[in-house]
């Protein structure tokens, strides 16, 4: 009894909850990563407080998801209520529940006309995995089973399944994972900065990356090919904003070849670059969305995938042989749906696709006015969704992870929160950001540049 009551007494210091964390395995852990963890108690806005008193601005709202930014009330009841209730109950075999019901009804036709159908997971990658399952289904009810292949591109991240872990354009994802699942392809990614495929004369980076996506069916065969996925922009990899013409020609391409469209929404899904979800910026719909992260704001695990009615007409006429053998435990968490129906209400109350173009801008313009460092080599954004390069030279645009890191490491000195994805830093701060707290992000970067500097 004693040892425990000393126990507990000891632990309450930072570095006895750092040597209890031992006890779990973190993501993408390697033991330097975790050495100094913040060991974050609560959250309120867009601030972060930790357990040894400091204060945060999370310019990542969490991992891009807390869109309304921590410690709202509402949800809290939401899931207080529904748990009460409920929290759980399989919706499997004949049964389902009330807020699962409500949520996909909510969504159809929400992000894009045609999308009518949802099919919920607990996260990201279950989402990405669920639409190259149901791709391959497709294909094989339209009598064409030789349609398996995904192809995707470099610097893409997809999430962590087997399969999601090869579809996804980072070798560091891969290293100790392989042998590589078949069947995954990898094309350059559309990035105006520094694009990595090959251009021909004459030809823009949307064109040239378009191509390299028609290159790659033909090089497969189109009669191998299920689906084409991508982030509208790209989150992990770097924030790469495609050029404008990139999403409609990639469109027509796959209408061309007859291969399912699959956009990977789920940073970009519920406002975070301006718009609902991005592929609105350029007019063009998927035949497959994947969404997870802001679907709840983080306050419960949910994700899930749309599909167009073509797929469902499918799924809807098969023969008992053919069922849709897919589902998860959580698929439909009464709970998670509960939460994601008020937090979707409380986003249109607020309007934050709205409140995202415009404080968007802000961040991008006060971003910009960092390129008179040396070391800044571009900026770029789309909504609350933006990228700072590092480099060490610009007109060579060489990249520099070392100095990325260390103006990193000076941001998290100054209380602010970004993270080194691809060759920049990202900021996605909550879209419940104020005017003040957006010019706080820059203040407090310019600031660990300056030191860095
Ligand atoms: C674009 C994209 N897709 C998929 C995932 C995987 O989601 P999860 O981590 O919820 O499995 C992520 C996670 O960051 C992501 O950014």
């Amino acid at each position: 009894m004693m040892w425990k009551w000393l126990d507990k007494m000891t632990n309450t210091t930072e570095t006895n909850w750092l040597e209890k964390d031992k006890r779990q395995l973190h993501p993408v852990y390697h033991p330097n990563s975790h050495a100094n963890a913040m060991v974050v108690e609560r959250g309120e806005g867009v601030w972060l407080y930790t357990a040894d008193g400091r204060k945060i601005l999370d310019g990542m709202a969490g991992l891009w998801n807390v869109n309304v930014g921590y410690g709202r009330e509402e949800l809290a009841q939401a899931a207080y209520d529904q748990m009460k209730k409920m929290a759980f109950t399989s919706n499997f075999s004949g049964m389902t529940n009330l807020p699962s019901i409500e949520l996909a009804d909510k969504l159809a036709g929400f992000a894009y006309d045609g999308l009518n159908t949802t099919f919920f997971t607990s996260g990201g990658s279950e989402s990405n995995d669920s639409a190259f399952k149901t791709a391959r289904y497709y294909w094989k009810r339209k009598g064409k089973p030789t349609k398996y292949k995904v192809i995707a591109r470099k610097g893409a991240y997809h999430g962590v399944t087997l399969a999601t872990t090869f579809a996804t354009g980072l070798e560091k994802y891969q290293a100790m994972f392989g042998p590589a699942m078949e069947g995954f392809i990898h094309i350059p990614a559309p990035n105006p900065y520094r694009f990595e495929g090959e251009m021909k004369a004459g030809e823009t980076v949307g064109q040239a990356a378009a191509r390299a996506l028609e290159e790659a069916i033909l090089r497969e065969g189109a009669e191998t090919v299920a689906a084409f996925i991508a982030e509208p922009v790209m989150g992990v990899g770097g924030v790469i904003v495609p050029p404008d013409d990139y999403f409609p020609l990639v469109r027509a391409i796959c209408d061309k070849h007859e291969i399912l469209f699959i956009a990977d929404e789920v940073i970009t899904g519920f406002g975070r670059t301006g718009e609902w979800f991005a592929l609105k910026h350029w007019n063009v719909k998927p035949d497959i969305l994947s969404f997870a992260k802001a679907v709840t704001s983080g306050y419960a695990p949910l994700g899930g995938i749309q599909i167009s009615d073509a797929i469902r007409e499918t799924i809807e006429s098969a023969s008992d042989a053919e069922t849709w053998m897919h589902g998860y435990t959580y698929s439909g968490h009464a709970m998670a749906c509960a939460v994601g129906l008020k937090n979707i209400e409380l986003m249109e109350r607020e309007q934050y696709p709205a409140r995202a173009k415009e404080l968007g801008k802000r961040l991008f313009e006060g971003l910009e006015s960092l390129k008179e460092f040396g070391f800044v080599g571009d900026v770029r954004g789309l909504g609350l969704l933006c990228g700072v390069e590092i480099v060490s030279d610009k007109d060579a645009k060489t990249a520099d992870p070392a100095q990325t890191m260390k103006v990193f490491k000076a941001a998290s000195e100054r209380g602010l929160r970004t993270r080194p994805v691809g060759n920049a830093l990202a900021f996605a701060p909550p879209l419940a950001i104020s005017e003040e707290e957006v010019d706080e992000i820059v203040k407090r970067l310019g600031a660990a540049m300056d030191a860095v500097a």
